[in-house]
């Protein structure tokens, strides 16, 4: 265990920043931060802000990509090691830009709902309180991913709303650019979104489907789909 967490974050997140820096500095505190640090970042994103998003979500795929490759031999239970491996990879490939770039592709068996599935919350009514409660929790929950980043990092907290594009104004399921560039998807549903960007920007792998952890959190995007549109939520 040559890799402590903390190093392994302050590496990610350092490539973020200086990728980010030149920006969105408000928005680079928020990740950065990994707690809700988001002075400056009120009202919708400027345009300076999507671009950073924009830019972020190809460097987040490019780390994460990276590191699933690096973890997927290392897989066996050695936790540790194979987060050194993986982070060694990443190092190499992220330089190699080209190369990169060219295998960002996601595995969309990971993300889209598996044949006959059907989830147990609702994307067109009403979800239990205690489930959206649940749901809050793991959207701060920076334990999630492998890169000290929670949901709350990029997309905000207390009803800020940011890292979203307008897509998100409407129902789900509905077209995302990440989901469409990436995994080849023409629409996604709160589910499938929540695992595009845990195995994506969360650099993690995929939520049980049908657990507990994707339900709840795919119920409380949900809500906040309707919060951002300006509908009315329950939140
Ligand atoms: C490193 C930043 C980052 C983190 C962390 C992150 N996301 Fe995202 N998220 C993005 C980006 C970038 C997009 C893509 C926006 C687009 O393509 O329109 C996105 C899009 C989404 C969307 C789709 C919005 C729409 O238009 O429908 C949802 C829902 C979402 N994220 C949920 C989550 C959840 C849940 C988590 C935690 C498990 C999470 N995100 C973690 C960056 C992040």
């Amino acid at each position: 265990m040559s890799y402590n967490n903390d190093d392994k974050r302050r590496q990610l997140l350092g490539r973020l920043s200086r990728r980010l820096a030149y920006t969105a500095p408000a928005l680079m505190l928020a990740v950065g931060g990994g707690a809700a640090l988001h002075a400056g970042a009120e009202g919708p994103l400027s345009q300076a802000g999507k671009a950073a998003m924009a830019d972020l979500s190809e460097e987040s795929w490019l780390l994460a990509s990276a590191h699933a490759e690096g973890g997927a031999e290392a897989e066996a239970e050695a936790e540790g090691e194979a987060e050194a491996e993986g982070e060694a990879e990443a190092e190499g490939e992220a330089e190699a830009e080209g190369e990169a770039e060219a295998e960002a592709e996601g595995d969309v068996s990971d993300v889209q709902r598996p044949e006959g599935y059907s989830p147990a919350y609702s994307e067109d009514g009403e979800n239990d309180p205690a489930l959206l409660a649940r749901g809050e929790e793991l959207y701060y929950d920076t334990s999630l991913s492998t890169n000290g980043l929670s949901c709350a990092s990029c997309h905000g907290s207390d009803g800020n709303d940011m890292g979203y594009s307008a897509t998100f104004e409407q129902p789900f399921p509905h077209e995302v650019a990440m989901a469409r560039d990436q995994f080849g998807m023409d629409k996604v549903h709160a589910d499938e979104m929540t695992q595009i960007c845990m195995v994506a920007p969360m650099a993690a792998e995929p939520l049980e489907w049908g657990g507990e952890q994707l339900t709840s959190l795919a119920a409380y995007m949900v809500e906040v789909q309707r919060r951002f549109a300006g509908e009315p939520h329950n939140l």
